[in-house]
């Protein structure tokens, strides 16, 4: 099958420019004007955004967390990651403590294999990693699984102790893989829930109140400062607040090699919709939680001047209805997690390019560039260009959407609410292509299924 995009506005992390792109098979083969191809089909993109898929480094499908399971399985979420420009995620795979990370792999590639739409890769979740289990990480590294992720937070879950963040940073460094980081002191955490609930203080607002952003920052230093000692690189993820970026900047301002991501609700939500009624609240008990507004123009500065270098959705939806409501009597059992998936592009391209915060191509690099680049995906993915696939969205940069979940063409994850619900957004993706396939077009899926796993390269390699 070949494609030709026409008329289009190229937009890439670096470029600007109009011109067609020809796909034969699953990867772009030609880029310019009045090329001479007979292509089965053409897409007219006059008055449209052409930019690479985006890449969403951080989901959570059929997750079991917090008592249940996340709503959306590999179909339905990669389905909805496609409906908003998400051609590949990189989710993640949860060692059971004391079992094998490479039994881990084995399951979640059991979760995803044949029921994804789009392209996917996994992080691995490390639990524990005892010495005899270092041997582990460099066959994940060959299976294509280049970074892992370790907790300060959850203690008695996923939890690990700092001597088993530097073990883990030291083989991850030697073995020229990434280490992304839940960086919040659970400890200190959990002992600020206790004294709260022991108070009757029990409802969704102190989700926020027990979580300071001091103990963020405190999480994030102290990962920088094992990363670079073990000197392996650094991601910080789902950073939520300016104490937190502050310790980025100090880290980064020394020279040591950390990177963070944020995420839309940290740019568009606040604390105060925990003082919802009826519960309601419960339903963005998420973790980082939701800070003070003011918090939201340094993450717009991070993203801007480069100190955050990539935005994800940390999307680990749970229904309101029979999930959220497991934490009815108090606010420690409420699934921590939200959904947001499929609404990124958009938001990000409503906040950050008609905010006039970000440029067309920071927006790109943000969204799907960077990912690429920090986790070994690029150059097959993250941009467009003769050689990489064919993973291309027709971004309709005028269209108006209201986010909700009774709007059939921003809502399709399996979740009964939208955490941006009655959002006005200009910008959508309107048509999707993964590896050649035309997957979304105008709001309807033309196919499901047929994504791939993708084996991810090491750090500072390239994915051809
Ligand atoms: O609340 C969240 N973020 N749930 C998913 C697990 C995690 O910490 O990323
Ligand atoms: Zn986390
Ligand atoms: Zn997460």
């Amino acid at each position: 099958m070949s494609t030709l995009i026409k008329n289009g506005r190229i937009i890439t992390a670096t470029d600007d420019y109009y011109a067609d792109v020809y796909i034969d098979g699953e990867q772009i083969t030609q880029i310019g004007t009045n090329l001479a191809v007979h292509p089965d089909r053409v897409i007219d993109a006059t008055g449209k955004l052409v930019i690479p898929g985006g890449i969403d480094p951080h989901t959570h499908m059929d997750m079991p967390f917090g008592g249940t399971t996340s709503a959306d399985d590999f179909a339905s979420g990669t389905l909805a990651a496609a409906h908003g420009g998400t051609t590949t995620i990189i989710d993640f795979a949860i060692q059971a403590k004391g079992g094998s990370t490479l039994d881990a792999l084995d399951t979640w590639h059991e979760k995803a294999a044949g029921k994804a739409t789009i392209d996917y890769g996994f992080h691995m979740i490390v639990t524990d990693m005892a010495v005899a289990r270092l041997g582990e990480l460099s066959r994940l590294r060959d299976a294509g699984v280049t970074s892992y992720k370790l907790f300060m937070a959850y203690p008695g879950v996923l939890y690990v102790d700092d001597g088993t963040l530097y073990r883990t940073f030291r083989q991850a460094g030697e073995n020229g893989t990434r280490i992304c980081m839940h960086a919040e002191n659970g400890i200190v955490i959990d002992e600020i829930i206790r004294e709260a609930v022991a108070d009757g203080k029990v409802e969704p607002r102190w989700h926020a109140l027990t979580r300071p952003t001091r103990m963020e920052a405190e999480g994030v230093h102290r990962a920088i400062a094992i990363a670079e000692v073990a000197r392996v690189p650094l991601y910080i993820v789902h950073l939520s607040s300016h104490d937190a970026l502050e310790e980025v900047k100090r880290g980064r301002g020394r020279g040591v090699d950390v990177q963070a991501e944020t995420c839309p609700q940290y740019l568009f939500l606040d604390q105060t919709i925990y003082d919802r009624p009826n519960f309601e609240g419960a339903k963005w008990v998420m973790t980082p939680a939701l800070r003070e507004k003011w918090n939201q123009a340094t993450l717009w500065q991070g993203l801007k001047f480069g100190d955050l270098s990539a935005v994800a959705t940390d999307h680990c939806p749970f229904c309101f209805n029979g999930q959220k409501e497991l934490g009815k009597e108090s606010f420690t059992k409420i699934p921590n997690g939200a959904p947001g998936v499929e609404n990124r592009l958009s938001l990000m391209y409503h906040g950050g390019v008609v905010g006039g915060r970000l440029s067309l191509n920071r927006w790109v690099e943000l969204t799907s560039t960077s990912a690429a680049k920090t986790f070994g995906l690029f150059p097959r993915k993250g941009t467009i260009a003769v050689g990489s696939d064919a993973d291309i969205v027709v971004f309709d940069p005028n269209r108006k959407e209201t986010i909700s979940i009774n709007n059939p063409f921003t809502h399709h994850m399996r979740v009964d609410y939208s955490a941006y619900e009655g959002f006005e957004v200009t910008g959508w993706s309107e048509v999707v292509l993964s590896r050649g396939r035309l997957i979304v077009n105008n709001g309807k899926a033309e196919t499901t299924g047929g994504g791939k796993f993708v084996a991810r390269a090491g750090v500072g390699e390239l994915l051809r």
